[in-house]
């Protein structure tokens, strides 16, 4: 048995395209994500988040099975194009609206709200002028900033700026496997840095506000080298440059790694930049699922070549490996002390069978789940100040290029029916939520 410290939050995990659905209601304007989901050859079968959990029409189910389940937490993104639907100008109050619901109906069921203000559904408009690309994209976040905390920010306390801009500039920029599908490093480059001080933006407009405990999440890894020769170990102190240190150095005043400008595109760097995306923060998030080890490959343009792992491994091959957590949360906290950490999404995607009889056995996330919870609280006892864990996900959703095929959530989605279905990770997770401990 293990117990948590008290009032440590138990959550789970969202994002607006990928549960909300109801993308041409209430002024909704089109996002990145509208426009690359329906490009053909996008996303698996061409699947899109047109409908996706119908949360937006369901929300009051869904808290109400949040609440069922004993959580204290949620962490949900605000959907940029419902607030200014052209990316900037017109606040559109019925997409707050929304939002202000929703907020309501989480407190009232005593249940924390964590509000990311951008999980990637960045408005079109804003991407047909250059999107993150374009400097101009800083003014105009905070602008967004503003609009929903002047509405909001009476209820909402705690704000997650971005959501893993490493993957959203990387993937969407020089991959193209992620919206807007641009194959373009020096456009990757541009976006990376001007997402960090966007969120510079946003930690200004929100500061105002004495109340509110500000934050962003990055995606992080556990990164080791394939071996102790010194080409791997080499391999892989540029593997946590890029993957890790990239956004962990600049966000806690160190600037960016040297590494980057060796294998990367200049950054526009301007002056005062660095000194404005280091303003101090309340905490941190962090998004775990697995490891990386690298190979040493001097010649290879990022200077290491990812190994796969020797661990099983979930639905996306993504390698289980939970020690990796705890070296990540005990690294963060050695090196950066940040005053206080949240793991916000860590979970995993398995081939569920459907519900017979009301259930849905999940035996290997609920193994995934437990031994993540058992690094993290491995992590606390060695003094990291972890504040809460966020399953991803509360529910199964559209994972991006991926649509409908993979299945995160603890919560079965029947989608033709929209019925959900608690899994039997899910009844787990609240029995551990409900005692504060692992059993
Ligand atoms: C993360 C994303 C989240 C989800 C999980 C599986 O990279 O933040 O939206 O897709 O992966």
């Amino acid at each position: 048995m293990r117990q948590f410290p008290d009032g440590f939050l138990w959550g789970t995990a969202t994002a607006s395209y990928q549960i909300e659905g109801a993308v041409e209601e209430d002024g909704r304007g089109k996002s990145i994500w509208d426009v690359f989901s329906h490009t053909p050859g996008k996303t698996f079968q061409g699947e899109t988040g047109d409908v996706a959990c119908d949360h937006y029409h369901r929300y009051k189910e869904d808290v109400a099975l949040m609440k069922e389940l004993n959580l204290n937490a949620y962490r949900f993104s605000i959907a940029w194009p419902r607030v200014i639907p052209e990316g900037r100008g017109t606040v559109n109050t019925k997409g707050l609206d929304f939002y202000s619901a929703l907020v309501d109906e989480l407190l009232a069921a005593g249940i924390r709200p964590f509000a990311t203000l951008f999980h990637w559904d960045l408005p079109q408009a804003l991407q047909d002028r250059g999107g993150f690309a374009n400097r101009e994209i800083v003014e105009a976040f905070a602008e967004y900033v503003s609009a929903v905390h002047s509405r909001l920010g009476d209820r909402i306390k705690d704000w997650i700026t971005l959501n893993e801009p490493s993957v959203y500039s990387f993937m969407g920029h020089a991959l193209g496997v992620h919206a807007p599908g641009l194959i373009d490093p020096p456009v990757a480059a541009a976006v990376a840095h001007h997402l960090l001080l966007a969120h510079a933006s946003a930690v200004g407009v929100l500061r105002e506000d004495a109340s509110a405990r500000i934050g962003t999440t990055l995606n992080l890894t556990a990164v080791e080298p394939a071996s102790d020769s010194a080409e791997d170990l080499e391999g892989a102190r540029y593997a946590d440059a890029l993957m890790n240190r990239a956004f962990l150095d600049p966000l806690f005043g160190r600037g960016y790694p040297e590494e980057i400008a060796e294998v990367f595109p200049p950054l526009p760097v301007q002056e005062d930049d660095l000194a404005k995306i280091s303003a101090p923060l309340d905490f941190l998030g962090i998004n775990y699922y697995t490891r990386q080890i690298a190979k040493g490959s001097p010649r290879s343009p990022m200077k290491f070549d990812p190994v796969p792992g020797s661990g099983p491994k979930t639905a996306m091959g993504w390698e289980v490996y939970p020690q990796g957590l705890r070296d990540v949360l005990i690294r963060v906290s050695k090196d950066y002390s940040p005053p206080m950490v949240y793991i916000t999404e860590n979970g995993a995607a398995y081939d569920d069978p459907a519900p017979t009889d009301g259930v849905v056995e999940d035996p290997e996330r609920l193994d995934y789940i437990r031994s993540h919870l058992e690094a993290t609280a491995d992590a606390i006892e060695a003094g990291v100040p972890v504040g809460g864990y966020f399953c991803w996900s509360l529910m199964d959703n559209f994972e991006w290029s991926f649509g409908y095929s993979k299945r995160f959530g603890i919560i079965y989605v029947d989608y033709p029916t929209q019925r959900r279905v608690v899994k039997s990770s899910g009844r787990f997770y609240s029995e551990v939520a409900a005692s504060n401990s692992l059993p």
